[in-house]
């Protein structure tokens, strides 16, 4: 089983992780992207250095852009597809020794979760839960966000140097969406810790130990959910899964990779976007102050912490034919890498990008949901609980302010912080 899993390893991470530190080592920008967090980070050099080469520069062998206007043509452009262990452009003996090493456990990274499926399957899928992020379902739990958030800044209360990630950032949203998939309260630290261990799986390059332990959940997670849809098929009730559960156009496999990946993402991004958002106000006082005068700005605040630091830092897709995208040729299986964070921080759609302000008019144009049909099927319920949750915050802690620098998470797609202690009393 060992040996299995480490082939796997080999393939999907470990050659790619040595090619990454061999090309960092060369100073290459695509090394250094892979492997150093703040290099992705919409502000970096690297980023910078890109968007000199060109629109959509070809750099190591791969396409690599952080222009905004290519990355939504590419992520719209249906000559792309997502990038999967089972795409036809992979060398036939490696697509055979990915299929024989597939252990079949809910990996968010790999088919059938929706996020790297191609249609028709991936247009089945969504279709199955999509109503559930719909406007009206999302409007309908604008109350309970609100319960969720009130309960939680209350519980700090009692709590003068609370962590804001694991006392608040994280509670959020676990909440929220176990309630939408109909699981346990007990269960919440548990699926935190899936989660955590879960995140690196949307990284490619990981190290073995990091991956041996994400695998290692995973069986955990399957065995969950399997006895969770068992229950379900028996005994329906009024939440995602029951729905899920109850089509049978979806494999079990399907069922229990999409449930996966809702809880996932349900979650892991969010956490990051209060976090984040929570670092960003309180280093920028002159926007919170402007937030607190004219309340109805939140949602647009919201919008541009999305754009500036919002936690998916880049995406990448493969070409299934050759396509030509602003004199580039792009070889049918080539690799593009799509910088979101360096978009959103494109000088030509947001003037003066470092600047973050809360007013800006078009913040919401960002790209930090993505685009196209797998733009996140999740972002109305973020961008209700982003809303909702800061607000709720600083209204009640004015003065709220940071014990010490947070810490960041190891992660290197997502932006993230693993810990962000805060000194809070009551305006
Ligand atoms: C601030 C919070 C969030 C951010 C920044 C975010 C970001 C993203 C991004 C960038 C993608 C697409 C990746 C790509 O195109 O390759 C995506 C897809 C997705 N997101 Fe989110 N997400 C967030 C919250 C949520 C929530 C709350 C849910 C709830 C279930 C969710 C569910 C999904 C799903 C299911 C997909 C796959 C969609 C598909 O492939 O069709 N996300 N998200």
């Amino acid at each position: 089983m060992l040996t299995r899993t480490w082939t796997r390893w080999l393939l999907m991470h470990g050659f790619l992780r040595t090619y990454l530190r061999w090309s960092a080592r060369r100073g290459e920008p695509l090394g250094n992207l892979a492997l150093y967090p703040d290099s992705l980070l919409g502000s970096s050099p690297y980023i910078e250095e890109i968007r000199q080469q060109g629109r959509i520069p070809r750099i190591s062998g791969v396409h690599i852009t952080a222009d905004y206007e290519i990355c939504r043509l590419i992520l719209r452009d249906r000559r792309f597809g997502v990038v999967s262990p089972n795409h036809p452009a992979l060398p036939k003996p490696i697509r055979w020794m990915l299929a024989k090493t597939d252990p079949g456990l809910p990996n968010i990274g790999e088919p059938p979760s929706m996020l790297v499926t191609d249609p028709p399957d991936h247009t089945r899928y969504r279709r199955m839960v999509g109503h559930a992020f719909g406007p009206k379902a999302i409007a309908a739990l604008e109350e309970r966000v609100a319960e969720v958030a009130d309960d939680l800044i209350d519980r700090l209360d009692s709590n003068p140097r609370p962590d804001l990630i694991s006392d608040f950032s994280a509670q959020m949203p676990v909440t929220i969406i176990a309630e939408i998939l109909g699981l346990p309260e007990d269960m919440h630290p548990t699926l935190l810790k899936w989660g955590d261990s879960g995140a690196p799986l949307l990284e490619r390059g990981l190290a073995w130990t990091t991956y041996r332990d994400a695998v290692k959940d995973l069986a955990e997670v399957k065995q969950y959910f399997d006895q969770q849809l068992d229950r379900l098929e028996a005994e329906p009730r009024d939440d995602v899964l029951s729905m899920l559960v109850a089509n049978d156009e979806l494999t079990r496999r399907e069922q229990v990779a999409n449930a996966a990946l809702l809880l996932d993402a349900g979650f892991l991004t969010t956490v990051n976007m209060l976090g984040n958002g929570i670092a960003l106000l309180t280093n920028h006082p002159d926007q919170l102050e402007l937030l607190s005068a004219r309340p109805e700005l939140w949602p647009n605040a919201v919008e541009e912490i999305l754009r500036y630091d919002g936690p998916v830092r880049m995406t990448g897709r493969v070409a299934n034919c050759d396509v030509d995208i602003d004199g580039q040729h792009i070889r049918s299986g080539s690799l593009v890498l799509l910088s979101l964070a360096g978009a959103n921080h494109d000088p030509a759609v947001f003037p003066d990008p470092q600047q973050f302000e809360v007013t800006r008019d078009n913040a919401a144009e960002h790209l930090a949901f993505s685009s196209g049909i797998h733009g996140c099927l999740g972002a109305r319920l973020a961008r209700l609980e982003g809303a909702i949750a800061l607000r709720a915050l600083f209204e009640r802690y004015p003065d709220l302010r940071l014990d010490g620098p947070p810490i960041p998470h190891p992660l290197r797609n997502l932006h993230a912080y693993r810990s962000m202690p805060a000194k809070v009393s009551a305006g």
